[in-house]
């Protein structure tokens, strides 16, 4: 048995760790296991690698890295096989669907079973590949936990606690110099990382995607602050909330049509200086939530995914999705979990929890 390791879209503190996890079960069966260097490329583009676009994986190359952030195989969010863009002369980009040749690269590299480690679009390029006839395994990444049908992604736990931290270092600034302070957390759109970080730290207001918000309800809020002799506020701003009466702020659209978001988070701030007269600062989190350590429970739920991808293969499991459940981690068809975001649902216990503790959340 070959296995294939791939890594695809935006890095995510706990990758290393499913990488050594499946590499460590896989070679314990006795079978060979390579990577592929940034997401499909090592295979569609061999040449661009001095030392060749596939990695070979065993316990001398995996020794030491569920610690380090980021992915040893490298990854990219560009170029999706399925969806290629290819510029012509005259400007205009055509889409060509490049599954079929692909899935042919797999067979030639001697590849059993693909297993990929991504998000929403990298693990559709994989569901489309297991229709065109090569075995997948599904491993659920990303820092935003917009996937469906798993409790949890690994790397949401960390982003929640670096975003926490340094909303925590936010807040004393804000308080010694009294000011307000908007800041703007990644999260794509979803509001989970800026929902648990921001309630987890005690912010004053929080602005999700989920709930399309009216700065009113903020602006009272910093009055009345002021007004008790407390002037400082604190405001997390998801990149992808969104005024109820405006439009997501979109910084630029890829030729792969991806939506680079970001910006909301001065909006805001240019907004609520106008309405309270108050100096308002923005902080942007940014990519630095995504980097780094990643936190015990993302290396412990790396390591679970990962020796569970390569159970799923052992078990004759193929076009399946390693997820976590109340009951431990389980398979679910990979066709299922792709294509339907899981938002921060309104009643979920954390908003109850939120508006309970007095949490603004522009609504
Ligand atoms: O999906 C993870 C994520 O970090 C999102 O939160 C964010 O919108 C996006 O990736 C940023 O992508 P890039 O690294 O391409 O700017």
């Amino acid at each position: 048995m070959r296995i294939a390791l791939s890594t695809g879209g935006g890095d995510a503190p706990g990758l290393n760790a499913v990488i050594r996890a499946a590499t460590l079960a896989a070679v314990r069966r006795g079978w060979e296991v390579v990577g592929i260097r940034d997401g499909f490329n090592g295979l569609v583009f061999p040449e661009q690698y001095p030392n060749g676009g596939l990695v070979p994986l065993d316990g001398e190359t995996v020794r030491g890295i569920a610690h380090r952030g980021g992915t040893i195989l490298g990854s990219t969010n560009r170029g999706n096989p399925c969806h290629y863009p290819v510029r012509q002369d005259d400007g205009s980009v055509v889409y060509e669907d490049r599954t079929d040749q692909l899935v042919a690269l797999f067979r030639e590299a001697d590849i059993d079973v693909l297993v990929s480690i991504g998000g929403d679009g990298s693990l559709a390029i994989a569901d489309r590949l297991g229709q065109a006839g090569l075995p997948v395994i599904g491993v659920p990444k990303t820092i935003d936990n917009d996937l469906d049908l798993t409790s949890v992604t690994f790397g949401f736990d960390t982003a929640v606690g670096i975003a926490t931290e340094l909303i925590d270092r936010v807040f004393t600034t804000a308080t010694s110099h009294s000011r307000v302070f908007v800041v703007e957390v990644m999260g794509r759109y979803a509001g989970w990382i800026a929902l648990s970080a921001g309630v987890a730290s005690g912010v004053h207001a929080v602005l999700i995607p989920e709930i399309p918000f009216s700065l009113d309800p903020v602006a009272a809020l910093i009055r009345r602050r002021e007004e008790r002799g407390s002037p400082y506020a604190v405001v997390v701003v998801a990149e992808g909330a969104m005024p109820a009466d405006g439009h997501r702020a979109v910084l630029s659209t890829s030729i792969d049509q991806a939506e680079r978001l970001g910006g909301i988070g001065e909006q805001v701030a240019h907004k609520l200086t106008e309405m309270t007269g108050r100096e308002t600062r923005t902080t942007v989190l940014g990519h630095v939530v995504r980097g780094g350590v990643p936190s015990a429970q993302d290396r412990l739920l790396g390591s679970r995914f990962g020796a569970a991808a390569i159970r799923a293969i052992a078990d004759g499991h193929d076009g399946v999705m390693v997820a976590l459940h109340d009951a431990g981690v389980d398979y679910v068809p990979l066709g299922d979990a792709i294509g339907r975001m899981r938002t921060v649902p309104l009643d979920c216990d954390t908003i109850q929890t939120a508006r309970d503790l007095g949490i603004v959340l522009g609504d």
